[in-house]
């Protein structure tokens, strides 16, 4: 029987390192949010016990919190350079009820990332920032006057609510609206068709260098 012989061509989209702290930062912001939502919203309580009793919980919400902020501190430092917004993510911005309605006429290429997800990252920074100026205060709150307790508890619940919205949204875009991202974030490569339709400006950037990897396939 013939071996026929197929190309596949697929583009490094992120590193090791990059997929370690994405994974980091979601795993302990997901911790967050459920023991979060145990602790301050009676319907969810039950989620304590899941998460190993509510004595604990409340024990390891504010370290996990150090964590996710350590992380999330490491993607700033990581992708700072990739967020900038220019001037075609503005026209991008411009399109967005075309992009959002699957029209690609008059949309903008991006570059590694398009508009909306740097409006989406700056979202969770500064979310993540007041999180946990806030949550410093609730950890120890005799150390503080009653104001700002009180600041504090209405900026905790208030960021957290933006920053689920915010992740609801990344989830949805990232799983289901442009297929084959999960892809990039867990092994590290997209197909070049992906990189060429999501991210055209950043595919020609990296077209002819080593990011653009050859596979032979048989069958
Ligand atoms: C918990 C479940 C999560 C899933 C399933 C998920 C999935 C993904 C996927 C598939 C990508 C790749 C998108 C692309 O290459 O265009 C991505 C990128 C990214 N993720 Fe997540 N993520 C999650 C949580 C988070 C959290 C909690 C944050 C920040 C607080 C975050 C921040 C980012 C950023 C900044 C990027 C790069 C830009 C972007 O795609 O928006 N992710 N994520």
């Amino acid at each position: 029987m013939a071996v026929r012989e197929r190309r596949r061509v697929l583009v490094r989209r992120y590193s090791l390192f990059e997929r370690v702290v994405h994974w980091a930062v979601a795993i302990t912001f997901v911790y967050l949010m459920l023991s979060g939502l145990a602790l301050f919203w009676p319907p969810f309580f039950w989620f304590a016990h899941v998460l190993g009793g509510p004595a604990l919980v409340r024990i390891v919400h504010p370290y996990v919190g150090i964590a996710f902020i350590v992380a999330l501190l490491v993607m700033l430092g990581i992708w700072a350079k990739d967020m900038v917004l220019d001037r075609l993510d503005i026209e991008w911005l411009k399109a967005v009820p075309r992009y959002a309605t699957g029209q690609e006429e008059g949309v903008p290429e991006s570059g590694r990332f398009n508009a909306g997800q740097k409006l989406l990252f700056y979202t969770q920074i500064v979310a993540g920032i007041l999180l946990l100026l806030s949550g410093i205060v609730l950890w120890f709150p005799m150390q503080f006057t009653a104001g700002l307790r009180q600041a504090s508890f209405i900026i905790h619940d208030l960021m957290a609510i933006i920053a689920i919205g915010a992740l609801i949204v990344h989830i949805y875009m990232g799983l289901f609206y442009i297929r084959g991202s999960l892809q990039g974030m867990v092994e590290g490569v997209v197909s070049r068709a992906w990189a060429r339709a999501h991210h055209g400006r950043w595919y020609r950037q990296v077209e002819g260098t080593s990011a653009v990897i050859t596979e032979e396939a048989h069958d």
